[in-house]
């Protein structure tokens, strides 16, 4: 039996592909490769294709005698989904229901979903809870909240769900040979790693003047490692029995922009060259999770703190400053 993991080239999705294999699951990736990496991978089984092609998930699904998924493959981009939104809901959407349809069609009834916290908009406090209110304030995030709601519908169908809320996904595997490439995000701590290693001449932080103790932004940085283990627990959650879920994983930590930057130099013994600019639209000054409960029910937290996210995200861009080759 074996656990089918759609995006599975992608930055989480490889991770978690592999935390799965070390554990001696038998689990089969899913990537189209049109922005994952084949070299994330190793040698785990690849399937090259589209969730939305129903033949093709219906002959994994009986090949490898799929038991349950872990659905990462989506576009997520928050400034390209404001510019292509029907390629976002189409991929992410229509692709899912299509993904979902198949998978019932061939008894798949277990599925675990790659949400993100930014369905909560601007929270009105943090710690944010499950309980908050669901306010996506760009196409990528209303695409999460509606597959999360189209899961929960699901449930008359037979299909049990978890949807992880990710906070801010970031740092690298420990053995230095799987990461982020910085070449496909904006994302804070990629971006730090193009300044340290030259590849940008200076960190732009988006503004000093917030609501928050230093005046820059807060959020909860949660290392890529802990987050694949996250959807161990909830795949292992659906196994026994769980209830379908919806559940934030962050590390209940907040962490300033400045925080992070001063974590940099401290761990790298390098000056990292940086500027104050305007404010980001959009950019909430302070997010991150109440995670418990993440704890209570799937018995997850994190056991890895921003000094590793750091370092290991280092390691990473070292080993590899252009990313996987394609
Ligand atoms: C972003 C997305 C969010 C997505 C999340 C994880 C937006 C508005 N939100 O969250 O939907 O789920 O990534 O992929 O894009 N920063 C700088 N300089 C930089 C880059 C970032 O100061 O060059 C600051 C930002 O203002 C923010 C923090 O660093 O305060 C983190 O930014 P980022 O990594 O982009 O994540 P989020 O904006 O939290």
């Amino acid at each position: 039996m074996t656990i089918l993991i759609t995006g599975g080239a992608g930055y989480i999705g490889s991770h978690t592909a592999r935390l799965l294999t070390e554990l001696g699951r038998d689990v089969v990736v899913l990537d189209t490769l049109e922005r994952g990496y084949r070299d994330a991978l190793n040698d785990i089984d690849l399937v090259v294709g589209d969730i939305a092609d129903q033949r093709t998930v219906g002959k994994v699904c009986r090949k490898y005698r799929v038991e349950s998924v872990i659905h990462f493959a989506a576009y997520k981009a928050v400034g390209e989904s404001m510019t292509e939104p029907l390629r976002y809901y189409q991929n992410n959407v229509a692709a899912s229901i299509s993904l979902v349809e198949s998978l019932l069609e061939n008894e798949v009834t277990r599925i675990v979903f790659s949400s993100s916290a930014a369905v909560y908009g601007t929270p009105d406090t943090a710690p944010v809870n499950e309980d908050a209110p669901v306010r996506p304030e760009s196409v990528y995030a209303q695409t999460k909240a509606d597959v999360e709601r189209f899961l929960g519908a699901s449930d008359a169908a037979g299909l049990t769900s978890v949807c992880l809320r990710y906070f801010n996904a970031a740092g690298a595997h420990e053995s230095g040979d799987m990461g982020e490439d910085w070449s496909a995000t904006e994302n804070l701590v990629p971006v730090v790693m193009k300044v340290l290693f030259g590849a940008q001449t200076s960190l732009e932080v988006f503004g000093d003047d917030y609501p928050t103790a230093d005046g820059s932004c807060v959020r909860d940085y949660v290392h890529v490692s802990d987050l694949a283990d996250a959807h161990v627990k909830a795949l292992d959650y659906l196994a026994s029995g769980g209830k379908s879920l919806i559940c934030n994983v962050g590390t209940g930590q907040g962490t300033s922009v400045k925080q992070l930057m001063a974590m940099t130099e401290s761990v790298t013994g390098r000056a990292l060259p940086h500027h104050i600019t305007g404010r980001r639209a959009g950019d909430p000054a302070a997010v991150f999770a109440d995670p418990t409960l993440m704890r209570a029910v799937l018995g997850w937290r994190a056991t890895r703190d921003l000094r590793e996210i750091i370092s290991s995200a280092y390691r990473w861009h070292e080993r590899h400053p252009d990313g996987y080759d394609r």
